[in-house]
């Protein structure tokens, strides 16, 4: 069965939701390798073997909404809260066009206030300029409004992450408070497409009350909204949070395996989109990072955040690398990914082979 499965993958056929499923269950060590394995060789013969940077700026965790899972959530007041400052964001920009990075995340918690919205165009506006137009810039700020949206795609923004976070509205209404809307966040990105980003999403895995089924609808998902980019990592507990409390798991499996499976289905069935692998997997496994390239993933996100503010940007609990600074992280990325055998695609933007493809055709 399995087999036929991934003959099926070589001849380019369109798996259906049934054969996804049977794939993500697979639970035999040697059944998981090659599926991995699959999913590697398509994502090298289409994309290549390049893997791309994004150095990644946690400007702030201060955030208005309340996600039952995230350690930022605003009720959590065991945080210490945080606002970067111009030139220590601008520095951190500047860290990552010198090492050659290509291109930036720029992420905080959700605000909407017009000083927030102001602050981040006039960064847009500067970091084009201090890197001549050169670095590429990515935006994970939640949901704004369209104008909001359109005003940093003028200033020079091209790429904005938006995580659905679960693509069944049942269980989105669970892991968030009553004023999130799902259809608001949907809308979001469909609002960003039009806007003319690259458009990233992406969920968690193995999240209370999630099926195999949810997963599979998730994958779907990305591909009926058309989406550019994925990132989709681990749920990991975080205390002091209301889902740390919950204990109703539905899916019985090692949450790190069945995240490299995701990523796997996510590089057979999509084939030619960004896949971040994140860093909530290093957290379960000093090499998980790494093992997301080996399972179809060619994005990696450093953080180039200064050190300082590292550790109040705990979303969940155990996040790596918060007492690093960045130029330690630059010596052992390289060598960890120049030793699996991957190349690093430096000083380029990194695109998104599926938004390039839309757009030439
Ligand atoms: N475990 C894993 N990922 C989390 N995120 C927030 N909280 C957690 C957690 N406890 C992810 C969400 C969000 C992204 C910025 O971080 O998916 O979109
Ligand atoms: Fe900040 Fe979810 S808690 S966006």
């Amino acid at each position: 069965m399995l087999d036929q499965i991934l003959n099926k993958i070589e001849s380019d056929y369109q798996l259906s939701a049934d054969e996804l499923k049977l794939l993500l269950t697979l639970k035999e060590a040697d059944e998981i390798k090659l599926l991995l394995e699959a999913a590697y060789k398509i994502k090298s013969n289409i994309i290549g073997k390049k893997v791309f940077y994004r150095g990644l700026i946690e400007i702030s965790n201060i955030c208005i909404k309340d996600c039952f899972y995230c350690g930022i959530r605003k009720s959590n007041s065991s945080v210490d809260r945080y606002l970067m400052k111009e030139d220590e964001i601008l520095k951190s920009a500047e860290f990552a066009y010198k090492n050659n990075y290509g291109s930036i995340v720029l992420q905080s918690g959700e605000r909407n206030d017009k000083q927030f919205v102001d602050f981040i165009e006039r960064i847009i506006y500067k970091i084009k300029e201090l890197s001549n137009e050169k670095l590429g810039i990515t935006l994970s700020f939640g949901e704004q409004e369209e104008a909001v949206y359109k005003k940093w795609f003028e200033a020079g923004a091209h790429r904005y992450l938006l995580r659905i976070e679960t693509s069944n509205e049942n269980l989105y209404k669970k892991l968030h408070p009553l004023d999130h809307n799902y259809s608001k966040r949907k809308n979001c990105l469909k609002i960003l497409k039009q806007a003319g980003y690259q458009v990233g999403t992406g969920i968690m895995i193995k999240l209370p009350f999630q099926t195999y089924d949810d997963l599979v609808n998730d994958i779907l998902f990305f591909k009926e909204m058309d989406i550019d980019m994925i990132g989709m990592g681990p749920y990991i507990v975080s205390s002091n949070t209301p889902l740390a409390e919950e204990n109703n798991y539905l899916i019985d499996e090692d949450v790190y395996t069945l995240s490299l499976k995701m990523i796997a289905l996510v590089r057979i069935y999509l084939k030619d989109v960004n896949i971040a692998s994140t860093t909530a997997l290093q957290t379960l496994k000093t090499f998980g990072r790494e093992m997301g390239l080996k399972a179809g993933a060619n994005i990696i996100m450093p953080n180039v955040s200064e050190t300082l503010y590292r550790s109040s940007y705990q979303l969940y609990d155990g996040k790596p690398c918060t007492d690093e600074n960045a130029e330690d992280c630059v010596n052992c990325l390289e060598s960890r990914i120049l030793n699996i055998d991957e190349e690093i695609g430096y000083g380029e933007w990194g695109d998104s082979a599926h938004f390039k493809n839309k757009t030439r055709s």
